[in-house]
């Protein structure tokens, strides 16, 4: 892709101007020096201005996806609108530069080797490939979480009812004191027939992040696969792919690496490339080689094209000043409301190695339902309902746009609503 032809010069859709680029930049000023850095609200007023939120309520359900800041958001409208122009003569002769340069930038990110990396639409898309293509044989066990997201657990379910592959659900505790409750909620199911342990890094309900590379050292000892859905691990926590000494991770970047919707990705150790089926059948590329995961068929390049760019707004702020922020925001709210009496806590807030941005609580009275929606219809509050068998509460998730008055607005609201 001639990168610099697009790049530079103005472009305009529909009468609208697109902001001229020159590469992949944008406008942010170099972060504080850490360890304060979390809190300097100068810096992050800064950042919030290149974030667009809606006037007439408060976010606070940004776990689902992110909002993209402006200069990605620019820059993927100018990739489409080159795409646009181009036509076909974009996708014959350039398409694959462009995944190759968002292949080695996003393996850049991760820490890995960029021929285990296939790019693909969301950690869905990434994670069924492994479940549905190992090579299951009848009776093979996996163990999963109990609080696993629901696309991961009905693929297993499905694999079992296809390949007789026979499921054990680990109950992860909702406030582990130690790595080793969570070890052990996971090992204690493991026997000879284990061939794989399913973990989900940062678990979406409550937002607790499990000790993966524990596990993994664990698993590993007993010749035991390790998949890993890093859904909202990545660009939240600050790690890399080989620190979790895992077999199989998936991801979504439209979560926390803020770029546009569909683009996840499925990194494998070289060795299982050639023993996992594709879920698009490809015989054209060499059994060894990862970019046979991606035959998806036409697909919107311009969301994968923006990866580097979301990657720089990333590392402009930093993973480490980054993970701390978000910590820093959900500490806030939820260490004023953790004493009422009515309230209970389930995410582990206090311990910072298993908390990040993610909070849950529940409220007596309440089901998670009439909470979401008494924060969003009287207090133009929206958060998420959590209604699940281990987990009822409501799930409130800020976002590097958030300020600390939209959390003090939700304190306000859950301290009428506990009075009432
Ligand atoms: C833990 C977890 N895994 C996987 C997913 C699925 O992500 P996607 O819809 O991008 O495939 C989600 C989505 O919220 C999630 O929270």
């Amino acid at each position: 892709m001639q990168r610099r032809h697009f790049l530079s010069g103005s472009l305009s859709i529909a009468g609208s101007a697109l902001l001229p680029f020159n590469g992949h930049s944008n406008d942010l000023p170099v972060p504080p020096a850490l360890p304060d850095g979390e809190n300097n609200e100068a810096y992050w007023n800064l950042v919030r201005q290149q974030f667009e939120s809606p006037q007439d309520l408060i976010n606070l359900e940004n776990g689902y996806f992110s909002h993209q800041p402006l200069t990605t958001m620019q820059f993927h409208q100018s990739a489409e609108h080159h795409i646009n122009t181009q036509t076909s003569l974009f996708m014959r002769r350039d398409q694959q530069h462009a995944i190759e340069e968002a292949r080695t930038s996003l393996a850049t990110l991760l820490g890995c080797n960029a021929e285990e990396l296939a790019l693909m639409r969301n950690t869905t898309e990434a994670l069924n490939t492994v479940i549905m293509g190992f090579p299951w044989k009848k009776g093979d066990e996996v163990v999963l979480g109990n609080q696993d997201y629901g696309s991961m657990t009905e693929a297993f379910q499905q694999a079992a009812a296809r390949f007789g592959i026979v499921l054990h659900y680990a109950a992860v505790p909702l406030h582990p004191q130690n790595d080793e409750e969570v070890v052990n909620a996971y090992l204690k199911l493991c026997n000879k027939k284990t061939r794989m342990v399913h973990l989900t890094h940062l678990i979406n309900l409550t937002g607790q992040v499990i000790p993966v590379a524990k596990i993994a050292a664990e698993a590993k000892k007993r010749n035991i696969l390790v998949a890993v859905d890093s859904a909202h691990a990545v660009a939240h926590l600050q790690f890399t792919i080989p620190q979790l000494g895992a077999d199989f991770v998936g991801a979504s970047l439209h979560k926390w690496l803020c770029n546009p919707l569909g683009a996840g990705f499925l990194w494998m150790r070289k060795e299982h490339i050639s023993t996992i089926w594709p879920l698009m059948g490809d015989t054209s590329q060499p059994r060894e080689n990862i970019r046979r995961f991606e035959h998806s068929g036409t697909r919107p390049i311009q969301t994968l094209q923006t990866i580097p760019q979301a990657i720089v707004f990333h590392n402009k702020i930093g993973s480490a000043l980054k993970e701390q922020r978000l910590r820093y925001l959900m500490q806030y709210w939820v260490a004023k409301v953790a004493n009422i009496p009515k309230i209970k806590v389930l995410t582990p807030w206090q311990d910072s190695a298993r908390c990040c941005a993610i909070a849950n609580i529940a409220v007596d009275g309440y089901t998670p339902a009439e909470l979401a929606e008494t924060l969003f219809k009287q207090y133009k509050i929206f958060t998420v309902a959590i209604q699940h068998p281990i987990v009822n509460g409501i799930r409130v998730t800020p976002h590097l746009s958030t300020k600390p008055e939209d959390l003090d607005a939700l304190v306000n609201a859950i301290r009428k609503i506990t009075q009432g």
